[in-house]
């Protein structure tokens, strides 16, 4: 909802927040509140009052000595008036100065959202959200800045973006032009960023504001794994539960720039969009340039409060497609059973091994093209491997299909090898500086998106390979940052990473939206492009390269507070992983994946009869519940005893729950625990119960021998071929319980304390896992 009131006061309304602004008497837009909703309409007594000039101020009009902009929160602010805070923009204007001063100039109000031209961004339709258009203009320039909101009232997020127009005869320079700015009128926040690198992506920092700028940002090409683009700002004491908290997020897969900002006042200034970093472009007379989408939300119930506006957001308004709000499917994808090493015949008897254990769809991976044994050669040369799949894709998706597995391909359409058919033929379609020796990652080159002849070259050879067979999943993949930032096919250099992001949103549109049955995952050397973005044309995105459960706690849960569990890819692998040499039960690889879209990769026939069992019992488990899981309302809670970590999911009817109870490092002689589950209705009786899943008696070593009559050697024949068939079962538990007691927390039975050892034992240790299934009973 949005109300143009009484004294130029703009009040945006969302179910439980209130954003409010005003025009002032020079035309500039306050900002008064973010926050709580606010019901009555008298906003005076918010504004911050300026009733004597801080020393050293600039004043903006000699008729008002009181009115300095940099003593005002302000909507969005120039340069060159008086305001020495960050700017959102920096503009070499049509008179050639770099001074711009927008004040206000019109407004209109219009049900739903408005898309953008060349970018994906938010949808809305008319009852869902409204958008208030406001016209700034810079009178001596002529030049127009427009800034967008849209209030999704449901989900409490308003999105803002900005468009800048040229009017004057002179070209203007846009050097910097972020998507929107927030100004608050306190410093008392901390702020979270996610961040990390290849196979430890999104992990949480949290750090105290102080005095000057902090920067998260991108400058690799992609949104990166370095600095996700989300990032929330959080008052001190702000818990998983409570405190008040302020997310923001960008629309945008490209170079990103978000800064935070304590000014000598004690203001603090948010600010997010396209990196300024080599950004330079030209608007010539009548032109215009729109900034990508940014999102914000606000919640005083904590950093759950954030995540869940977040998480329903984006499953409603930027999720899109055959696929939204749709169950996800369990796949077995082939990478990390055979690399670049398979045939037909491998690949088809994995195919059978992963339907009798209830997978659903089977991916064939990198390496099934062109001379692509391994990464140095083949990306681009998208044409079938026939001394590996003789028969082509289509017959082995046919076989596929037949075994009662949909078929799904790997792509990694935006590069390619020095030693392929695509380069030889077109060495001018790659990213490269004439005359300057380039440097490559994992062997590749990017190609040149900017080229539309390239963007055709690439739509023909996708779309040609997904019309060859019965393909019904895609795994988009990117696995090279950006260097050696150069086309031909540009104005100016510093156009090439926008116009390299917008080439990318075209070949999106050509091919995910050009075949809408067929689901996309997206990837990049796994998450170093999880954006908003991207999620607007796949709705799922493989979280990370490590597929070590421990890890993916961290890449998991910091992705979740950004982003919901339906859109991120997250499977069992074997153990000692691959990218960490831990060794984890079986149980906790799954226990994690199943908080995220599961699926296997690993070669099956390493698993033995008992492990078999066990991956059936959870598939028919994930089956059954992953509709709470992939959309349920998700809470974290604050990490407890410093080694457990849990999250849950419950239904939005609240007649069920799944809950995840982590332990990292076992510690000696552990103290009672008790967990509470968060979300249910108080009024409600449910049954709180244990997923059932064993335990490999190998985990027992030499102890095994003080339950058993006899002697055994720990790790000799009769222990391996029992454990080949045989688990113990592990942490039963039932109760039964209303939902205030449920909340209020469960005592569970004591882990294992070194003694005393019997069958009401919980048996966790180093990175040991229980699921348990809350349910509500019927009357
Ligand atoms: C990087 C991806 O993240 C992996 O899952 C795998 O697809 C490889 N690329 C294949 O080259």
């Amino acid at each position: 909802m949005i109300e143009f009131l009484q004294n130029n006061y703009f009040h945006l309304i969302t179910k439980n927040t209130s954003y409010i602004f005003k025009v002032t008497e020079f035309g500039h837009l306050e900002s008064i509140h973010y926050g709580d909703r606010i019901q009555n309409q008298l906003f005076e007594g918010l504004r911050r009052k300026t009733t004597a000039t801080v020393g050293s101020s600039i004043v903006y009009d000699a008729s008002r000595e009181l009115y300095c902009l940099d003593n005002i929160t302000l909507e969005y602010s120039g340069i060159g008036k008086g305001d020495f805070r960050h700017t959102p923009l920096e503009l070499l204007m049509p008179d050639h100065s770099f001074v711009c001063d927008f004040t206000y100039h019109s407004h209109k109000i219009v049900t739903g959202s408005v898309a953008l031209k060349e970018l994906p961004s938010a949808f809305g339709k008319d009852q869902d959200c409204e958008t208030l258009i406001i016209q700034l203009k810079d009178n001596i320039n002529d030049v127009t800045l427009v800034l967008y909101y849209t209030v999704y009232f449901e989900t409490n997020v308003i999105t803002r973006r900005a468009v800048l127009h040229n009017n004057n005869k002179n070209k203007l320079v846009i050097r910097k032009f972020m998507s929107m700015m927030l100004d608050l009128p306190s410093a008392d926040y901390n702020l979270i960023t996610f961040d990390g690198g290849w196979i430890k992506e999104a992990h949480k920092h949290m750090r105290e504001l102080s005095y000057g700028v902090y920067v998260n940002e991108s400058t690799t090409g992609s949104s990166s794994n370095r600095h996700n683009p989300g990032i929330i700002l959080s008052e001190k004491n702000t818990h998983e539960d409570y405190g008040k908290a302020y997310g923001f997020n960008l629309v945008y897969s490209g170079n990103h720039y978000e800064a935070v900002e304590i000014s000598n006042h004690d203001l603090v200034r948010v600010m997010t969009g396209i990196n300024p970093h080599c950004f330079y472009w030209e608007l010539n007379q009548w032109e215009q340039f729109e900034t990508p989408e940014a999102i914000m939300t606000y919640s005083k119930y904590g950093f759950n409060g954030v995540s869940q506006n977040f998480h329903d957001f984006i499953n409603h308004h930027i999720v899109r497609g055959e696929f939204a709000n749709k169950e996800r499917p369990v796949l077995i994808n082939n990478w990390e059973a055979n690399f670049f090493d398979f045939n037909q015949h491998k690949l088809v008897k994995l195919a059978k091994q992963a339907k009798k254990l209830g997978i659903e769809f089977f991916v064939l991976d990198d390496g099934w093209f062109g001379n692509r044994n391994n990464d140095k050669a083949g990306l681009g040369d998208y044409f079938v491997n026939k001394k590996k799949l003789p028969g082509g894709l289509d017959e082995l998706s046919k076989k596929i299909n037949k075994i009662g597995l949909k078929f799904g391909l790997w792509f990694e359409p935006e590069m390619t090898n020095e030693d392929s058919e695509l380069f030889r033929k077109h060495p001018e379609y790659v990213v490269k500086i004439p005359n300057r020796k380039a440097s490559f990652g994992r062997n590749q080159y990017v190609l040149d998106l900017c080229n539309p002849e390239v963007r055709d070259y690439i739509v023909k050879s996708f779309n040609g390979v997904l019309k060859s067979a019965n393909i019904e999943y895609v795994k988009w993949d990117m696995n090279r940052h950006i260097c050696d930032a150069y086309s031909s096919k540009i104005d100016h250099q510093g156009q090439f990473f926008h116009r390299y992001t917008m080439g990318l949103y075209d070949l999106l549109r050509r091919i995910v939206y050009e075949n809408p049955h067929v689901l996309f995952e997206s990837c990049s050397s796994g998450g170093n492009r999880f954006d908003l973005g991207m999620l607007c044309f796949t709705p799922q995105i493989w979280a990370s390269d490590d597929t070590d459960p421990i890890e993916r706690l961290s890449i998991q849960g910091g992705l979740s507070y950004l982003y919901p569990l339906s859109t991120m890819g997250a499977h069992v692998s074997l153990a000692p992983h691959q990218q960490t040499l831990r060794q984890t039960p079986l149980a906790t690889r799954f226990n994690v994946s199943a908080f995220g879209l599961l699926g296997y990769e690993l070669d099956l026939k390493y698993l033995n009869f008992a492990e078999k069992k066990e991956v059936i019992n959870q598939i028919c488990f994930y089956k059954k519940y992953r509709k709470t899981m992939q959309y349920g309302t998700f809470y974290r809670y604050n990490i407890s005893k410093s080694n457990m970590i849990n999250f849950v999911c419950v239904d939005p009817n609240k007649t069920c729950a799944i809950l995840g109870n982590f332990e990292l490092m076992a510690k000696a002689s552990p103290s009672n625990e008790i967990i509470s589950v968060k979300g249910l209705d108080e009024n409600e009786k449910y049954t709180f119960k244990t997923f059932l899943q064993g335990i490999s008696i190998k985990r027992f070593g030499v102890l095994i021998n003080h339950i058993l009559p006899f002697k055994i050697m720990p790790d000799g024949f009769i222990i391996r071929m029992v454990n080949q068939f045989y688990r113990l079962p592990n942490c039963v538990e039932t109760y039964s319980g209303f939902g205030d007691l449920l909340t209020v927390g469960i005592g569970l039975n004591n882990e294992f304390i070194g003694s005393n050892y019997n069958s009401d034992t919980r048996l966790l240790g180093d990175f040991g896992s229980s699921l348990y299934i809350i349910e509500k009973e019927n009357e």
